[in-house]
């Protein structure tokens, strides 16, 4: 059964299914450096490619609900909560470049998280990154995600496996952070390179 997309609300935040309009902003997020660095967005990304991933993800889909981040609005960003079988699902995600640090993302985490274990009664969240985007983690662990495992290998990445860092949230965990967010910092700024697989919050 398609995944419906509701509307959903935060503060200035409003996580709404994408339209035609939010095509330019797309595009423009799809070639900033940051997506590119850290998503596996296609380098040669174009207009039309955009204009076709709004049309794709904006009614229901089997496998995922995608919304757009709208501030008084403009479009500040996409979140896709993709299902993965085994009542579960991954996060995915973006800011337009001009609305980073504003706290959106975490604010659209909590809401989807919400949506994934309130509405759709799913029993876990999982999250994945390349090592190294804290900006991504920070996100999450608002949410309540544990600090990440380093894997080695664990995603593909422009046509090579790279090391990846892996979170998962299950609906009965508190949805506040499961740490201080200085002892991860600390730790994740003396970790150039994370492997192999371990906890780089207590290491
Ligand atoms: C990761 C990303 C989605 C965060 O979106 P956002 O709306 O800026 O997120 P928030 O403002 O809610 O939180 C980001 C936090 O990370 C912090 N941050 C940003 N860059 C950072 C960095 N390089 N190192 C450490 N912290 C960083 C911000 O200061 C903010 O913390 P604060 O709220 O305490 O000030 C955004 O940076 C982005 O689009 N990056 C490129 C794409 C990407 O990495 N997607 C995720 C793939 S897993």
């Amino acid at each position: 059964m398609p995944f419906a997309i509701p509307l959903l609300s935060d503060g200035p935040l409003t996580l709404r299914p994408h339209r035609a309009s939010d095509v330019v902003p797309v595009y423009a997020r799809s070639v900033d450096p940051l997506t590119r660095e850290w998503t596996t967005i296609p380098l040669e990304y174009t207009k039309s490619m955009a204009a076709d991933y709004v049309a794709a993800i904006s009614s229901e889909q089997e496998e995922a609900v995608s919304w757009a981040l709208d501030c008084d609005g403009a479009y500040a960003g996409s979140l896709d909560l993709r299902f993965q079988g085994a009542n579960s699902g991954n996060l995915g995600f973006v800011t337009a470049p001009a609305y980073r640090g504003r706290g959106l993302m975490s604010r659209a985490v909590a809401l989807a998280v919400a949506h994934a274990f309130d509405d759709l009664g799913w029993d876990v969240v999982t999250w994945t990154a390349n090592a190294g985007n804290t900006a991504s983690y920070k996100t999450v662990w608002r949410s309540g995600f544990p600090p990440p495992i380093a894997v080695p290998h664990l995603l593909a990445h422009r046509g090579k496996m790279v090391e990846g860092w892996i979170s998962s949230l299950a609906s009965g965990d508190p949805r506040t952070p499961a740490g201080p967010w200085a002892a991860w910092d600390d730790v994740a700024s003396r970790l150039p390179g994370l492997s192999p697989a371990r906890q780089p919050w207590e290491s």
